[in-house]
């Protein structure tokens, strides 16, 4: 059982606020769970050289041992005799969501070994609650575009509703290489929130007036036109506080090598930043990306 790694590529910290937000899965790059018999349930988080038992009872800490019992409640079930192991390519704490996808292949691993598999939207509610220890108030985006792994146009509390791709997109991700902790970037956002509520108002609203010229370009076909909003929902993040100076020069590059838009992705601070490219000039971005200190730069095209 496997889950993607996700990007966002309009709308986040907006979000928050009840603006819409556009994320994709990145197939290509995934967390894994397998399954073996074993002595009560243990939980192998191979990455992270831990492992962890789960039972009924305990109030346990680790999101992952949270996740294998919040299934064991959810099926009303004893803990079966079982070792999973979670392996993940995602790198960590870089926006990519690699805490909800490994939360998203245990509970599949678990379910369909117990023999009732999750339906998406029950799996989603368990993974929006691990979500929430790492990051206290998420808006449920990350978890939802890697559960249902389609595009998603997303707004707090409403309904999920999938995205359809007019014409390819292809993206270079470049990692800064600086892990960032969202939740903190989250916080600096609601005191800039509480001190400023006019300006910084102002800002979401005009974010959120970009994610739906973005999907209305999206679904029509017309790549050209993210661009611009790409640059200017990163102008905005960065009056959010949320950018960088890594995140700024990996930007910077990418547009100065002929990247039609670029901007950071997720909470910012650290992590990543996407560049959206052509068949033509993905090769010189991304050597520029590169070049400009990425850590490593991944291409993804959403069809
Ligand atoms: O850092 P990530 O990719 O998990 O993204 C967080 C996205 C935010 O909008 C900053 C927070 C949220 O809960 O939506």
């Amino acid at each position: 059982m496997s889950a993607p790694a996700k990007i966002i590529l309009f709308g986040e910290h907006a979000v928050v606020y009840g603006q819409p937000a556009i994320a994709i899965p990145v197939s290509s790059v995934r967390a894994y769970a397998t399954v073996q018999p074993g002595q009560g349930l243990c939980i192998h988080a191979a990455d992270l050289n831990e492992t962890l038992t789960v039972d009924l009872e305990s109030e346990l800490e680790h999101a992952l041992a949270v996740m294998a019992q919040l299934v064991l409640k959810q099926l009303n079930t004893a803990p079966p005799n079982l070792t999973i192991t979670l392996r993940s390519e995602i790198p960590l704490a870089s926006g990519l969501g690699s805490g909800a996808a490994v939360a998203t292949a245990l509970g599949r691993a678990l379910s369909t070994e117990l023999g009732q598999p999750l339906d998406n939207a029950t799996l989603n509610g368990l993974v929006y609650e691990v979500e929430k220890l790492h990051h206290g108030t998420p808006s449920g985006i990350d978890n939802t575009v890697i559960v249902y792994e389609q595009p998603v146009y997303f707004v707090r509390q409403q309904p999920i509703e999938t995205l359809a791709i007019g014409a390819p997109i292809t993206l270079l991700i470049g990692d800064t290489g600086i892990s960032a902790s969202t939740r903190l970037a989250v916080g600096d956002v609601r005191k800039l929130f509480e001190a400023s509520p006019a300006s910084t108002q102002h800002v979401l609203d005009r974010i959120g007036t970009i994610v739906q010229a973005a999907r209305i370009a999206i679904e029509a076909g017309h790549i050209d036109a993210l661009g611009d909003l790409m640059r200017e929902n990163h102008e905005l993040l960065q009056r959010l506080t949320v950018s960088s100076p890594e995140l700024d020069q990996l930007v910077a590059a990418a547009l100065d090598a002929g990247a039609l838009g670029a901007k950071l992705s997720g909470g910012g601070r650290g992590g990543n930043m996407i560049a959206l490219v052509t068949p033509t000039t993905a090769n010189q971005v991304h050597a520029a990306l590169l070049q400009a200190g990425a850590a490593r730069v991944i291409m993804t095209t959403v069809n």
